[in-house]
């Protein structure tokens, strides 16, 4: 199987009540953890690349990357993303270049600049043969050089979709309901704390997730920024000299319950980080002779695929779905 584009897969995910995982990939090592999980569990998988990844990595060695697990697991289906382009430019080299879906970003500026530019990503990246993801709606967090400070996202206005997707034709929507992106979601302040002391974040906005469902029946829905930040690799972490206080995330819990709804794309890059981060400090404190990169790479590269299986059979749902 060579590439394919979201398409196929969001109308089976949409029919079965589970979500494809869409991790950011970054390095060799990242690109094959990914695969080989989903290779295993047989599961469709979106690897997503964003500006600053093309900037790191630079664009032709990770089509390369990706094209050679593509040739190394030709059972499941594979789609090469990038994740929050924010220019009509951005979006055409990487359509040029060999990517089968882009997000065109433009959810910082007003509806009908938003509508405007969505639309002319959408004509062209169709015309090409790629699907376009549009976002409506902001989140808080950090992503490249667009930081959103907690109190200045807005969840997306139900009443806007239809309008936008029927103006732009785009072929999923990315919408706020109360995820972020990054490690620290929430501030303590937002949280409750239960028994244990551990803090609790707010809930999902499912009443605004509902409602877009109903006005875009049978039409793919994305959530960003929908990392767990699991605490043990954050107590990992800390153990071995790092330092993360208060690190929080989204329960996997309500990611299943958005998965079994029309949520067909749930964005994970932060936990696959943090579980690299956690293995390599370990890793580090414990062998302080070592100095071959592929000693603590090899590990770091399990830990990527273990929480990739990890997601793919308990937030996802995808297993046995390529
Ligand atoms: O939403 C952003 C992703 O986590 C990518 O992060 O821009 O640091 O590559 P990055
Ligand atoms: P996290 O930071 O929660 O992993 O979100 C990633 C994301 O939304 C990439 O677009
Ligand atoms: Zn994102």
């Amino acid at each position: 199987m060579s590439l394919v584009t979201t398409k196929e897969m969001f109308a089976k995910a949409y029919n079965g009540g589970y979500a494809v995982g869409a991790f950011n990939v970054n390095n060799m090592e990242i690109v094959q953890g990914i695969t080989e999980a989903a290779g295993e569990l047989k599961s469709p998988v979106i690897l997503q690349v964003s500006k600053g990844a093309r900037a790191y990595a630079n664009h032709r060695y990770l089509v390369k990357m990706v094209e050679a697990a593509v040739e190394e697991n030709p059972e499941i289906p594979i789609a090469l993303h990038l994740d929050h382009g924010d220019s009509f430019e951005l979006c055409k080299s990487c359509i040029d270049g060999g990517f089968t879906s882009v997000m065109i970003d433009a959810s910082s500026k007003s509806f009908e600049e938003n509508i405007a530019l969505t639309k002319q990503v959408v004509d062209y990246a169709h015309d090409h043969g790629v699907v376009v993801e549009a976002e409506l709606g902001t989140l808080a967090g950090v992503e490249d050089e667009v930081a959103v400070e907690h109190g200045q996202e807005s969840y997306t206005r139900p009443e806007e979709v239809e309008e936008f997707v029927s103006r732009t034709g785009c072929d999923s929507l990315a919408i706020a309901i109360g995820t972020s992106h990054g490690a620290y979601k929430f501030k303590a302040s937002q949280c409750t704390r239960n028994e244990k002391g551990i803090l609790v974040p707010p809930p999902l906005r499912f009443d605004v997730l509902e409602e877009c469902i109903k006005r875009l029946p049978g039409f793919p829905i994305v959530l960003h920024g929908s990392s767990s930040v699991p605490q043990d690799f954050v107590a990992m972490i800390n153990q071995y000299g790092g330092n993360m206080p208060d690190a929080i995330g989204i329960p996997e819990e309500e990611l299943r319950h958005a998965a079994e709804l029309a949520v067909c794309k749930i964005n994970i890059d932060s936990d696959i980080r943090i579980a690299m981060t956690a293995t390599i400090r370990k890793y580090m404190a414990e062998h302080p002779d070592h100095f071959d990169p592929r000693q603590y790479l090899k590990p770091a590269r399990q830990a990527v695929k273990d929480m990739v299986a990890h997601k793919i059979q308990n937030v996802l749902g995808s297993a046995g779905k390529a």
